[in-house]
């Protein structure tokens, strides 16, 4: 009984992979390394011991996800594939719609076919929208996007609520992600994207590195403790941790629709990572004060009390923990 993994050579996929190879579970990657590196099979395998069965494919491509399922034993499945940016998703809208709304349709007609049907999906807070309070509880349900990005996260889980009204004898657990940053701490596994980052810690990280010359905060004028933005940033090894606890919890129900946010309920301002950074680090990071980004909001975080009581599941480490690692990842790279 294997467990899929589209994505699984990807940020947050890589270190789900690890954790589920460290709980005993048999592991199969599909991944067309659109925004990975072959590399990270060997990081895997070098913390692990394991070299998961890997396959090189679109999974918008039905006929190359029913070739997985004839040749393994798949008992569920976990979709992190998918493209990311949020600010390419505004610019190209058909791409984003395109690849992560067809895979992940596609995914759940060749499962339906083969009658699987554990399904933990990739959801992300930015589903929330902005419901005007800034702790984000399941019950409040979406709100309006604000990029393609966010939007096709929406529509996913629109679809995941069709499908199990359709057929409730469906398993799926919908994990809503705030900020994951860190990198593993061996090193070998972290966050690596291809050109200039959008997101506040790849950024700081190209900053540390002497790649960029300083970090542009957005904005300090917000109602918040030093006007900077805060948000609920999230360890990704703890992220990956909290997937091993939903497929857990899938393993005991017979069938169900679950949702849960997965954060660590404290938010931090941009201030509070740079000089974090600095501190743990000892790298000053310089940075200069500029205009808000369109669509940030000032404040947001998980209540992660459903998270906490149903899956049995916290974040242990700080942000201490995630700019540590997250510069030892770094530093490797240089
Ligand atoms: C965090 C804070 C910025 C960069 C996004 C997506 C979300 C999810 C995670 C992922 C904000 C500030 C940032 C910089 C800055 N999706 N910042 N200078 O916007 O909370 O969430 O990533 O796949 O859907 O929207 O994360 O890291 O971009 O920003 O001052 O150069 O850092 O204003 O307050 P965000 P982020």
């Amino acid at each position: 009984m294997a467990v899929l993994v589209t994505g699984g050579t990807g940020y947050i996929g890589s270190h789900t992979v690890v954790e589920l190879l460290n709980e005993g579970k048999e592991v199969i990657i599909a991944d067309n390394f659109s925004n990975s590196k072959t590399e990270v099979l060997d990081a895997i395998e070098k913390i692990t011991g394991k070299r998961p069965r890997i396959y090189n494919i679109d999974c918008r491509s039905a006929e190359s996800l029913e070739k997985i399922f004839e040749e393994n034993h798949i008992d569920s499945v976990i979709n992190f594939a998918g493209y990311k940016a949020v600010g390419e998703s505004v610019k190209l809208p058909l791409k984003y719609y395109n690849n992560n709304l067809f895979e992940a349709v596609t995914l759940l007609e060749v499962m339906q076919k083969f009658n699987c049907k554990k399904f933990i999906f990739s959801s992300s807070a930015t589903i929330y929208g902005d419901p005007g309070v800034p702790e984000y509880v399941e019950e409040m349900g979406r709100g309006k996007t604000s990029n393609p990005y966010g939007t096709t996260k929406a529509m996913i889980e629109q679809i995941l609520e069709d499908l199990y009204f359709s057929d409730n004898s469906w398993n799926i657990c919908i994990l809503r992600y705030f900020n994951p940053i860190g990198a593993h701490e061996s090193g070998m596994l972290g966050e690596n994207p291809n050109g200039i980052p959008n997101n506040l810690m790849p950024y700081i990280m190209k900053v540390a590195s002497g790649k960029l010359e300083k970090l542009n905060i957005f904005g300090n004028d917000y109602d918040t403790k030093d006007g900077t933005g805060m948000r609920d940033y999230l360890h990704v090894v703890d992220l990956a941790e909290g997937h091993v606890k939903a497929l857990d919890k899938l393993d005991k129900e017979d069938s169900g629709l679950f949702i849960y946010n997965l954060g660590t309920g404290t938010p931090y301002s941009v201030l509070d990572i740079v000089t974090t950074f600095e501190k743990v680090n000892n790298i000053k990071i310089p940075y200069e004060i500029v205009p808000r980004r369109p669509g940030d909001l000032a404040i947001y975080y998980a209540n992660c009390k459903k998270a906490n009581e149903e899956l049995g599941w916290v974040a242990k480490k700080g942000i201490e923990d995630m700019c540590r690692d997250s510069w030892n990842f770094e530093k490797n790279l240089q």
